[in-house]
């Protein structure tokens, strides 16, 4: 990572600790490798993006519905769906510390910059040509030690429920959430009134059992996907056209939902070696992140693939039949599938903003996705007058807008930390509101203020909002 991209990150990192977005899980025991709490602010934030997207994608649309399915399945699911088979990194060991790490990331480390190896795709190695790679090159562990030969380690983890007649059985925390739709796929049919195309979305989390270490919440063990398994009769849809219509919404609820910056997105087609065992064809939508670009969403033409392996496993007729011919298929399905977490870095990294000329952090988050909306102050703290009549305000406002009551410190630098947590509007009432019902309205962006009268400040964010 380059100097400067490092210290981008290293500022978002500690805004978010210092601001209560993120903590290390498990802090005060020294933290768990690759895990991360969210604090209140976090929280908001994350709720705000599962509900933008379940609104935008389920809620709005009417060829789609959601569901929730378990985190632990049959374990034959992830026989069928191929995980348990291939859902592997290509792992190595230093031989001295026995800390352990993808063969791929130290490969793309070595060759970063590197002339020579401009036109290598290490997605496309597999385990061989990376054991060819690593001995040729002398690759060695960021410590400097001798490393073992590559070799695929599952990320799957296993567990085990109760005991059946004495007996353990083995299961999984899931992979991924789309197998809970492709197994739920017939209830689904059977007990709504879908027709194809239609889609079935979710939000949940899943499990990997990753090697690597850091990048923040951009890859951690337990995280948190928002999949859309849809289905469609690919004799009647062209399955080209389908694709491209969702990698629209994609594109549109990255940039007007959730008002990400164009300049920081790009599409990236998989290579036919990298493209997962189950996809025709995969692109990822990539976002800038202060490490490099990096997938945000990925879209799969997964064809018929998972419910035929799920006929042949469970034994289960997983047909559609055409209401107007009569005719039983398995549909075929495109996926949308995002990671959760990773829209949110993506929101922090994109609205972090270091405003010299007036020594503030800003994080200009869309309106939308703000923890807060509003933060009311009154003036002075120790003015009862002041503090009844600021409570009055935020008890009005507190019904239409999640908003912060702050008396702490002076009013410089409670909009320092309201700047800090992208709060778009502070309302401060002084002692002019006493006497004209009037308070200060103070805008993050522009930091201009405007006196609103308080009978007069529902509608005045109403219009705000909806800029
Ligand atoms: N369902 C696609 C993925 O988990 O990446």
């Amino acid at each position: 990572m380059a100097k400067k991209e490092e210290k981008t990150m290293d500022k978002i990192v500690s805004l978010c600790k210092r601001r209560g977005f993120i903590y290390p899980t498990s802090e005060i025991y020294g933290g768990l490798a690759n895990s991360y709490d969210y604090g209140p602010m976090g929280a908001e934030l994350l709720r705000n993006i599962r509900n933008l997207w379940w609104r935008e994608f389920v809620n709005k649309r009417q060829d789609m519905v959601g569901i929730d399915s378990q985190i632990m399945l049959h374990p034959k699911t992830w026989l069928a769906s191929g995980h348990v088979g291939s859902f592997n990194d290509p792992m190595v060991e230093d031989k001295k510390t026995h800390k352990r790490y993808r063969a791929d990331h130290l490969i793309e480390e070595f060759i970063e910059g590197k002339e020579e190896f401009k036109d290598l795709v290490v997605e496309d190695l597999d385990i061989k040509e990376m054991t060819d790679f690593i001995k040729k090159y002398e690759l060695k562990s960021p410590d400097g030690n001798e490393i073992t030969q590559p070799k695929a380690f599952n990320l799957l983890f296993e567990t085990a429920i109760g005991s059946v007649s004495g007996e353990k059985a083995k299961v999984y925390l899931r992979g991924e959430t789309a197998q809970g739709i492709f197994t739920n796929f017939k209830q689904v049919l059977d007990s709504n009134r879908v027709k194809l195309p239609f889609g079935v979305g979710q939000i949940g989390k899943s499990f990997r059992n990753e090697i690597t270490t850091g990048q923040f919440v951009f890859r951690t063990l337990e995280f948190e996907q928002a999949e859309i398994e849809y289905f469609f009769n690919p004799d009647e849809t062209d399955w080209k056209k389908l694709f491209k219509s969702w990698q629209d919404s994609m594109w549109k609820f990255i940039t007007e939902i959730l008002g990400v910056k164009e300049k920081n997105l790009r599409w990236r087609r998989h290579t036919d070696k990298e493209r997962s065992h189950y996809s025709k064809d995969t692109y990822d939508l990539d976002y800038n992140y202060p490490f490099g670009w990096k997938e945000l969403w990925g879209i799969a033409y997964r064809t018929d693939y998972d419910l035929k392996q799920h006929v042949e496993y469970s034994k289960e007729n997983l047909t559609y039949t055409d209401p107007k011919t009569n005719k039983k298929f398995v549909p075929h399905v495109i996926e949308p599938a995002v990671g959760v977490n990773r829209m949110f870095l993506m929101t922090l990294v994109d609205g972090f903003f270091e405003d010299k000329e007036n020594d503030r952090i800003v994080l200009k988050l869309d309106k939308k996705l703000a923890p807060y909306k509003l933060a009311v102050f009154p003036l002075l703290k120790n003015k009862p007058e002041l503090v009844e009549k600021a409570k009055e305000v935020y008890d009005e406002l507190k019904e239409s807008y999640v908003c912060d009551f702050d008396s702490n410190g002076n009013v410089g630098k409670r909009y320092r930390r309201q700047d800090e947590i992208g709060t778009p509007y502070c309302v401060t009432i002084d002692f002019d509101s006493l006497e004209d019902g009037k308070v200060t309205v103070r805008d993050r962006d522009t930091m201009e203020q405007k006196r609103v009268e308080i009978g007069k400040l529902e509608a005045y964010f109403l219009e705000e909002f909806e800029k």
